[in-house]
């Protein structure tokens, strides 16, 4: 396979974008008449920036990365969808990721009409490279590598990764929304040297703005121009901008309480080692625990029954009787405990 453009789909490389007249001016000040918005009402009543200037401006001077490698969408799954329709003739090409993994990428592959092979982890949820390698062909466009992995929680070991970017020709996602929780590092530093290679990242974890859907993309300038031109114009709303440009001035918060939610799963882990209905507990790099139980139904249907909603994952591959846990409140992980204790006395 060759160069980033001749990975993108006819269609697409052929399309003349929708272009508005505030992408063309560069300056703040002006007389807007030209997109139809209403006068009154500021500052709401305008259109936002369609190429988020300030906010990526921030996010390159945060992550040390060029403005030209960042694309914003709609949350990380709003770039999960472009990538694809960017990428993938529906019919003739398709995607591969492992298996289990987070469940978007095969939705928005299916919605798109392109064929998604899974690839099993091994055993232990380690990557089996050569079964990725054994299930490309010379029409997979896309790899998604999720790490670390949901719901699965472990990450990916770096020669892993890295060997596939060396013999795969299409685009290698890795989806890092779990990053932070992690004391692993990342692959964003690698984006300059590889130029195939997406990272993934959001403010809907670590920085506690799920609400506001705001992912981020890093990549090639190539593969960040694609995404730009097939995206809505305004996907990311005024108030989303607002509210990011705020957030991200709170990187000591955001830090203070990966770590407290750290220390909490590591307690949580603990205490749930010493219950009787739990059979293992697997190790994490992210804000959620997957454990296997000695009735997966059993212990969600009362964990409900109490109010409390975890998910419950034994459908997933390799995943029989494992319910998923996200780290809450030190509050939130009393009364989950309290319910699991109760479970043990109602069912003994
Ligand atoms: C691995 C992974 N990627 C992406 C997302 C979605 O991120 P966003 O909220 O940015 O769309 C999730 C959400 O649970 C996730 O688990």
């Amino acid at each position: 396979m060759g160069s980033v453009n001749s990975l993108i789909r006819k269609n697409v490389r052929d399309l003349k974008p929708y272009s508005s007249a505030r992408d063309e001016y560069e300056g703040e000040s002006a007389v807007f008449l030209d997109a139809n918005e209403n006068p009154y009402f500021p500052p709401l009543n305008r259109y936002p920036d369609p190429r988020q200037r300030a906010l990526k401006i921030k996010i390159s001077d945060m992550r040390s990365v060029n403005q030209d490698n960042i694309f914003l969408g709609n949350g990380s799954d709003e770039a999960i969808d472009l990538l694809i329709r960017a990428f993938c003739e529906p019919g003739r090409d398709n995607i591969v990721s492992i298996d289990p993994s987070y469940g978007m990428y095969e939705v928005a592959a299916s919605i798109n009409g392109v064929e998604y092979r899974k690839v099993p982890l091994k055993d232990d949820f380690g990557l089996d490279t050569l079964a990725i390698r054994e299930g490309s062909d010379s029409n997979t466009r896309i790899i998604f590598l999720c790490s670390p992995n949901n719901p699965t929680g472990n990450s990916f070991g770096y020669a892993d990764i890295n060997g596939i970017l060396k013999w795969f020709g299409g685009i290698l996602v890795v989806d890092e929304a779990y990053i932070d929780f992690s004391d692993k590092p990342g692959f964003l530093p690698e984006i300059d040297l590889r130029e195939k290679l997406v990272v993934l990242q959001t403010l809907s974890k670590a920085w506690g703005r799920a609400g506001i859907r705001l992912g981020m993309a890093f990549g090639n300038e190539d593969i960040i121009r694609v995404m730009n031109k097939i995206k809505p114009p305004y996907n990311i709303n005024s108030l989303t901008i607002r509210e990011a440009m705020n957030t991200l001035e709170k990187e000591d918060e955001k830090n203070k309480r990966v770590e407290q939610i750290i220390k909490t799963r590591n307690k949580l882990s603990g205490k749930l080692a010493e219950l009787p209905m739990v059979r293992r507990i697997y190790p994490s790099d992210a804000n959620f625990l997957l454990v296997q139980v000695d009735d997966a139904d059993a212990v969600y249907n009362h964990l409900s029954a109490n109010n409390i909603i975890v998910r419950n994952r034994s459908q997933a591959r390799g995943c029989e009787n494992c319910i998923r846990i996200t780290i809450g409140t030190g509050k939130e992980v009393e009364l989950l405990l309290e319910a699991l204790n109760n479970y043990r006395t109602e069912t003994n």
